[in-house]
């Protein structure tokens, strides 16, 4: 369904900027025409609420569909490209959450908390590379750290990075299926979508006085026991949750 949504935004804003080329010579440009096309596309997926990662993607993608058609690449690298892409992205075509990485600070201040929680098992839901959880686990040898996720490419790189952390697990795996009663700390940096349903499994399984850190997204209903403004590129926000 959002592959639809944001294929239906391609193709309108595709079909008016041929119209107002039809009328307006400057628009046979081939960047005014570009340009127009992925503005509109742009705007259609902002009315129709689309989730903001889809802006990135509306912008590049006709210009790059454009630059590879002028470029005479081999045709096996659209292949690899589009197989990369599905390694890395997996889910997100059917909804999922796209994998964007949490600042050094965010890992810096999720320590803190393990530190002053006295945390011995902590997870990532949806760990991605690791951005969080390798940090964290070489800060603190003592606490065991579960890294859930389940795309094949950032799963690999989360591997490969805690090889040689006895502390650390990467697991290929929906988080989901993971009991969240096993952990004294969670944190999750997924979407809003996500949100509901991850915050009741964290409500129902997680143990009294542990807690559940989320970043950039509020659980909904849940008043948070400290939010935390932080100054790093993408003006994070924490949102902390005690587990009553
Ligand atoms: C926004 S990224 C966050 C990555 C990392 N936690 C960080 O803070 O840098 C979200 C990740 O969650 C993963 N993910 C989404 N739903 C998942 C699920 N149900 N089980 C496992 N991983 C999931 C996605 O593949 C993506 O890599």
């Amino acid at each position: 369904m959002p592959l639809l949504k944001a294929l239906a935004c391609q193709f309108l804003a595709l079909t008016i900027t041929f119209l107002i080329a039809n009328g307006l010579p400057i628009f046979h440009h081939p960047i005014i025409f570009l340009l127009s096309q992925s503005t509109l596309a742009v705007g259609g997926s902002i009315l129709i609420r689309q989730p903001m990662w889809w802006i990135p993607i509306h912008l590049l993608f006709l210009p790059l569909v454009f630059i590879f058609f002028t470029l005479t690449i081999p045709a096996w690298w659209y292949l690899a490209i589009v197989i990369v892409m599905t390694l890395i992205f997996w889910g997100t075509i059917r909804g999922d959450v796209p994998l964007f990485l949490s600042s050094k600070e965010v890992a810096e201040v999720v320590t803190i908390f393990l530190e002053q929680e006295k945390a011995n098992r902590f997870a990532d839901l949806g760990a991605g590379v690791g951005s969080v959880a390798i940090p964290v686990a070489i800060e603190l040898p003592n606490l065991k750290v579960d890294a859930w996720e389940r795309a094949p490419l950032p799963f690999l790189i989360s591997l490969w990075r805690g090889k040689n952390l006895e502390n650390y697990k990467a697991l290929r795996e929906n988080f989901f299926n993971a009991n969240f009663a096993d952990y004294d700390v969670i944190f999750a940096f997924l979407s809003p979508a996500a949100m509901p349903e991850v915050s009741k499994k964290i409500r129902r399984e997680m143990k009294s006085g542990t807690l559940f850190i989320s970043s950039s997204f509020p659980a909904q209903n849940w008043q948070p026991e400290s939010i935390l403004h932080l100054s790093d590129f993408r003006k994070t926000v924490l949102y902390c949750y005690r587990i009553a």
